[in-house]
C-alpha cells in the first residue's frame, strides 16, 4: 500500500499524509466484501464457507486470529464453531475457546448475541467482561472485535476476530462488519431451506418408493413427469421407460379418447366429470392385456401450469376374488334351491316307486298291465338318478363313506357304461394297481365317473373315431401344485387322481367359463347337470377338479381324492328274498302322507303290522304308548313340529331297547354321526323300494334281537 507521499504521481490528487491509513482501511474493506461475496457465492454450506470467509476477513485486516460462534439450541448457549490463526503461534487461544461456550450476555460472543449489534474492544485488558483475559494476554492478544451474523430476527452466530496491537474502534469496520453479517445470515438462510427442499425430496422419494400402489404425475399433455416403481411394474415398463412417455400408451383404445375428454373439460370448466376418488378404469400392460385399476386422482396448479397426481392400484386380485365370492354366493343358493326341489321331489317318487313296484308284485308279470307298470319304474328310477344328480351337487346326496379302490370301480363302470357310448368312441383305460384307496362314496364316485366319460364320449363328433381314455394314478400335491390347480383351500399331502381325457370338440374360454352351472348344456338333450353334480360330489370329497380345454384340441378333466385314512370294513351279504318276511308292529313317522302310505302297505306286504304317526310329536306320543309292543320305528329326518332328531332323542328316553331307523333324502352324516351310540338303528335313503325298507328292517331287527345295539 502506497504511504509515501514522494512516490505519489504528479496526475493523482495529494492526498494527506494522514489519510493514507483510511485509504488502506477502505482497500481493506473493498477486500472484505469482494473476497465474501465471492466465498458466498461458490460455497455450498456454512460449514465449508466459515473457514473461508475466517481466513479471508483475518487476512485482509492483517489480524492473525478470527473465530466463529453458533447457538447451541437445545443448551442455549453459544460454544466456538470453528476458528483460523495465521500461525500455529495462536493455536492455544483457539484452544481454549473450543473450551468455552457462552450464554447469552457473557463474554464478547455472548454480549453480541444478545445486542444483535458489532462491539469493538480496543484493549481486552480493559474491559472487565472479557472472561478470556488469561489465554488472550497469553499469546498477546489485545484488540478484538465482533459481529452478529443474523437475518431478519433470525440469528446464526458470531464472527470474532483478534490482533496483538491495541486498536481505536474503527466504526468504518464495525458498519461493514454488520452488513457482511446480514448477508453471511442470508446465506445461512438460502443453504438451510435448499437443505430442507432436499431433505424433503429424499423423503417424497422413499415415500413413493415405498408405497405399493403406483404413484405418477402427468402434465396437462398427459405426459408423464413422474412414476415410482410400483406404477412402472403394474404397466410392465421401467420407471426411465415411463417418465417422458405418453400416459394414452398405458391405456385401452376405448379410454383415451374418455381420458382426454376429461382432462380438456376439466381445464376448460374446471369441473370434474366424475369422482376424483377411487375411480374405476381400465389400464393397458406392455404386453397388451387389460388391467383393471383403481385410480385417485389429485391436481397442482404451478406458474400457470395444470399438474394431475394419480395413485393407481391393480385391482385385478381383488377383482378375481370379488368374481370367486359371487360365483361361489350364486352356486350356493341355487344349491339351497336345488336341494330343496329334489328333497320334496325323492318324497314323492318314494311314493310313486313304491306304489307301482307294489302294484306290478300284485298283478305278477303275465297281467297285460305289468309292461305299462314296468315302464314305469324305469321311469321313476330315472327321475331318481335326476335328484341324484341335484343332491350331489347340492351336496345333499347319500354320504356313505368307504374306503374304495378307484380302479377297481373304473373297471367295473367300464362294463356298466360301454352299451351307452356310441361305437365310434373307443373307451380306454390306464389304472394303477394297486391303488391306494380313498374314503370315498362309492355311488356319488360311480356317478361323478359316469358324468365325466358320458361328457368326453359325447364331445367326439359323430362319424369320427374318438377316444376317451380313463386314468388313475397316486400323486403328492404340495401347496404350489394346489394353487396352481385352483384348490387352495385343500390340504396339501397325498392324492388319488382320476383323468378322463377325450380328443373331441373342446371348449372355447366363454364354454369353459360356465359349465359347472347348473343347467347350462350346449347339448340338444343334455340337462347341464353333469358337471355340477360332479363338482358337489368332489367338493364333497374335500378333492379339487380341474378342466384343461381348447376348442379342437379335446379335454382333460383331473380330479385329485385325498388318500384315504380308514380300512376296509368286510362287504355286507346281502340279503335274499326269502329273509325279509317279519312280523310284529312298525311305527312309521313322516309327514309326507304319500310316503306314509307306501311304507305302510309295502311292510303290511312283507308281514308286518304299520301304526303311522304326521309328525315327531305325534310319533313320540305314539311311541309312548305302544312301545313295549314295537318291532322298529321309521323316523323321517327332515319334519315339521319335531324334527327327527329330537324325536329318536325323546324315544330313546323312553325305551332305549326299540331300534329306530332314520330315513331321509339329505344326506345326513352329520345327524347320524352325532347319534352314534345312542341306539341309530339304520340309515334309509329315499326314495325306497318296499324290498329296500323290508330289508334295511330285518337287517335292524335281527341286530336287536341279538342285542348288538351301537
Ligand atoms: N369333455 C367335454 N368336451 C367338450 N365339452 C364338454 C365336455 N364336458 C362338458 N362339456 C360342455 O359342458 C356342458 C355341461 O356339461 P354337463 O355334463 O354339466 O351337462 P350336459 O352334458 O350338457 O348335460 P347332462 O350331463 O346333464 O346330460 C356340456 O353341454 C358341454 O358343452
Ligand atoms: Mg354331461
Amino acid at each position: 500500500m502506497g504511504g509515501d507521499e514522494l512516490g505519489t504521481p504528479k496526475r493523482e490528487p495529494a492526498v494527506p499524509r494522514e489519510r493514507a491509513p483510511d485509504r488502506e482501511r477502505y482497500e481493506q474493506r473493498l477486500l472484505i466484501q469482494y473476497s465474501a461475496g465471492r466465498i458466498l457465492a461458490n460455497a455450498e454450506s456454512m460449514d465449508a464457507a466459515a473457514p473461508k470467509l475466517l481466513e479471508a476477513i483475518a487476512g485482509a485486516l492483517d489480524w492473525p486470529v478470527g473465530l466463529l460462534w453458533t447457538p447451541h439450541d437445545e443448551d442455549r448457549v453459544l460454544p466456538c464453531a470453528g476458528h483460523w490463526e495465521r500461525t500455529t503461534q495462536y493455536a492455544g487461544f483457539a484452544a481454549a475457546c473450543r473450551e468455552t461456550a457462552f450464554a447469552s450476555d457473557a463474554g464478547l460472543p455472548g454480549h453480541v448475541w444478545s445486542t444483535r449489534a458489532p462491539v469493538w474492544i480496543a484493549d481486552v485488558r480493559e474491559d472487565s467482561a472479557f472472561s478470556r483475559l488469561e489465554p488472550a494476554v497469553d499469546h498477546g492478544l489485545c484488540c478484538g472485535f465482533a459481529f452478529p451474523i443474523m437475518l431478519g430476527e433470525q440469528f446464526y452466530g458470531v464472527m470474532e476476530f483478534f490482533t496483538d496491537q491495541i486498536q481505536p474502534a474503527d466504526e468504518g469496520l464495525l458498519q461493514i462488519a454488520g452488513s457482511l453479517g446480514y448477508q453471511i445470515g442470508e446465506f445461512v438462510e438460502r443453504t438451510r431451506a435448499q437443505q430442507r427442499l432436499a431433505e424433503r425430496e429424499e423423503s417424497y422419494r422413499a415415500l413413493t418408493e415405498t408405497a405399493s400402489d403406483g404413484i405418477m404425475t402427468i402434465d396437462a399433455a398427459s405426459t408423464v413427469l413422474l412414476a415410482n416403481t410400483a406404477a412402472a411394474e403394474i404397466f410392465g415398463y421401467t420407471v426411465e421407460e415411463l417418465i417422458g412417455a405418453d400416459l394414452s400408451a398405458l391405456m385401452p383404445e376405448s379410454m383415451r379418447v374418455l381420458h382426454q375428454a376429461g382432462i380438456a373439460r376439466y381445464l376448460e370448466t374446471g369441473r370434474r366429470g366424475r369422482a376424483w376418488q377411487a375411480m374405476r378404469v381400465t389400464g393397458r400392460h406392455r404386453a397388451g392385456y387389460e388391467i383393471p385399476l383403481e385410480v385417485s386422482f389429485g391436481e397442482y396448479n404451478r406458474q400457470g401450469k395444470h399438474f394431475f397426481v394419480g395413485v393407481i392400484r391393480d385391482v385385478t386380485e381383488r377383482q378375481r376374488l370379488n368374481d370367486m365370492l359371487r360365483q361361489s354366493a350364486k352356486l350356493e343358493s341355487l344349491g339351497v334351491l336345488a336341494g330343496g326341489i329334489a328333497h320334496d321331489f325323492n318324497n314323492l317318487l318314494t311314493g310313486i316307486l313304491g306304489n307301482v313296484s307294489l302294484a306290478l308284485e300284485t298283478v305278477g308279470d303275465a297281467h297285460p298291465a305289468s309292461g305299462a307298470l314296468r315302464d314305469a319304474i324305469e321311469a321313476s328310477e330315472r327321475a331318481a338318478h335326476l335328484t341324484k344328480q341335484l343332491l350331489a351337487y347340492a351336496g345333499k346326496g347319500r354320504f356313505v363313506i368307504e374306503p374304495t379302490d378307484l380302479s377297481a370301480l373304473v373297471r367295473e363302470i367300464a362294463v356298466l357304461i360301454q352299451s351307452s357310448i356310441p361305437k365310434h368312441v373307443a373307451l380306454r383305460m390306464d389304472l394303477e394297481e394297486p391303488l391306494p384307496p380313498v374314503d370315498a362314496d362309492i355311488a356319488q364316485i360311480q356317478q361323478l365317473v359316469m358324468n365325466l366319460v358320458i361328457n368326453g364320449a359325447e364331445a367326439i363328433p359323430e362319424n369320427h373315431p374318438g377316444t376317451v381314455l380313463v386314468v388313475t394314478r397316486t400323486q403328492e400335491a404340495d401347496a404350489p401344485y394346489l394353487a396352481a390347480f385352483g384348490a387352495e383351500d385343500i390340504a396339501p399331502g397325498k392324492y388319488v387322481s382320476l383323468s378322463v381325457h377325450d380328443n373331441g370338440a373342446g371348449m372355447d374360454e366363454s364354454t369353459l367359463s360356465r359349465i359347472f352351472d347348473p343347467f347350462f348344456t350346449t347339448k340338444f338333450t343334455g340337462r347341464g347337470l353333469g358337471l355340477a353334480a360332479a363338482a358337489g360330489i368332489v367338493r364333497g370329497h374335500k378333492g379339487a377338479l380341474k378342466v384343461f380345454s381348447s376348442p379342437g384340441q379335446g379335454t382333460t378333466f383331473k380330479v385329485l381324492l385325498p388318500m384315504g385314512v380308514r380300512t376296509r370294513s368286510k362287504p355286507e351279504e346281502p340279503g335274499t328274498g326269502e329273509s325279509l318276511l317279519g312280523q310284529g308292529l312298525v311305527l312309521v313317522v313322516d309327514d309326507e302322507p304319500l310316503v306314509r302310505r307306501t311304507a305302510k302297505t309295502g311292510l303290511e306286504k312283507y308281514g308286518y303290522s304299520v301304526l303311522t304317526a304326521n309328525n315327531g310329536r305325534e310319533g313320540v306320543d305314539c311311541f309312548r304308548e305302544v312301545h313295549d309292543q314295537l318291532k322298529a320305528v321309521i323316523l323321517d329326518m327332515t319334519m315339521p313340529v319335531m324334527s327327527g332328531e329330537e324325536a329318536l332323542e325323546q324315544m330313546r328316553l323312553i325305551d332305549p331297547g326299540v331300534p329306530v331307523m332314520l330315513s331321509s333324502g339329505y344326506n345326513e352324516v352329520e345327524a347320524i354321526r352325532r347319534f352314534t351310540g345312542k341306539g341309530l338303528a339304520g340309515f334309509l335313503q329315499k326314495p325306497y323300494t318296499a324290498a329296500a325298507l323290508a330289508e334295511e328292517l330285518r337287517t335292524a331287527i335281527g341286530d336287536a334281537d341279538r342285542g348288538a345295539v351301537q
